[in-house]
């Protein structure tokens, strides 16, 4: 198959772009700054000659979007959300103007669509999209905005003989340098690694390699279409995410962190806190019942499998 990715440059893009090269498959990335053969430039928001990429492809998977680890400025909130429902809008246009259309678009979305709660897991059906909690702080709602928008430029994209589906992804764990295991491995072998605000908020996440077989799954399936979460069946507390991601490092302590300290991290290392204390309880309800089968469904091995690989990368 011919897949084309556009913002595949980043975490999962590699992710993606390495398994599926290694499929067979042709890949092409679109980027803003192309390297290489196999990457043709776009700018994330208006047609070009990249559409021709996608003209005659199978797949398209897109996954731009501004970095959302960052201080929430107001320039940097409207590129968070400008830079995917631009880029999904544009994606929606090169789709409908393709003499031969791909067969089937992934959008990525987030696992951040739904509530912040923690008294039952949020499905694709029976789940609550967020943005009306109480007792959370009011910008939090923004980034389901940002989510929902991104939903509906897919949704609003008239392309008839392309399936669409939503990818409502959780945080995906890859031993890659940079990716989000690496970072909390990192607080977690400094010995910073114990429960934030006290570790009560859940934790969604997928490892990489289901990940991929997901979205290897959901190409095939043709009666799949809309919203799919990709996160694994068992997400748990921060608490004890981050306990087992020491046990995995043999690293015997964690400090905690209040609320306050979190801030402060966050500060320091530009990003915030919402990516720390949202609780994130998200299921793969449509995944299972369509038969698929995760290989990590449990975090303590899989934290166990990634802190494997990220050693023998180095
Ligand atoms: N990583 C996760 O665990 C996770 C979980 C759920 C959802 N997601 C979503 O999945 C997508 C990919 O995640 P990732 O971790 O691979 O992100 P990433 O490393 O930040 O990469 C995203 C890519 O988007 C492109 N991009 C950034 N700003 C852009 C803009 N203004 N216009 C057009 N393209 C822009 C960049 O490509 P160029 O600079 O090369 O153009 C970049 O490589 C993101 O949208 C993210 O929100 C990620």
């Amino acid at each position: 198959m011919k897949v084309v990715i556009p913002g595949g440059t980043g975490q999962v893009g590699g992710v993606l772009e390495r398994a599926l090269t290694a499929d067979g498959h042709e890949v092409v990335v679109l980027t803003r700054s192309p390297r290489g053969a196999r990457q043709v430039y776009w700018d994330g928001a208006t047609l070009g000659d990249w559409a021709a990429e996608v003209d005659g492809s199978d797949v398209v998977i897109n996954l731009a979007g501004r970095s959302v680890s960052c201080r929430y400025t107001r320039e940097n909130l409207e590129a968070m959300m400008s830079s995917r429902v631009e880029s999904a809008r544009v994606v929606g246009e090169a789709v409908a103007a393709a003499a031969r259309p791909p067969a089937v678009w992934l959008q990525m979305s987030t696992a951040t669509i739904y509530a912040h709660r923690f008294d039952a897991p949020n499905d694709e059906q029976t789940g609550v999209i967020g943005g009306d909690e109480q007792g959370v702080p009011g910008y939090w709602a923004y980034s389901v905005e940002i989510a929902r928008n991104w939903e509906a430029a897919l949704e609003r994209a008239v392309t008839p003989h392309t399936r669409k589906l939503a990818l409502r992804s959780a945080m995906v764990m890859s031993p890659d340098r940079g990716g989000v295991f690496d970072v909390l491995s990192r607080l977690a072998r400094l010995g910073l690694g114990g429960p934030v605000a006290g570790g009560r908020q859940y934790v969604s996440w997928i490892h990489d390699r289901d990940f991929v077989r997901a979205v290897r799954f959901l190409i095939g399936r043709d009666d799949l279409t809309g919203p799919v979460n990709l996160a694994a069946p068992h997400p748990l507390t921060q608490r004890e995410l981050m306990r087992d991601l020491r046990a995995a490092w043999r690293m015997p302590f964690g400090l905690p962190a209040t609320r306050h300290m979190a801030e402060l991290g966050a500060f320091a290392l530009r990003s915030d806190t919402e990516l720390l204390l949202k609780s994130r309880r998200v299921v793969p309800t449509r995944l299972t019942d369509a038969g698929f089968t995760f290989d990590h469904p449990r975090w303590r091995a899989a934290a166990t499998d990634l802190a494997t690989r990220r050693r023998l990368s180095r």
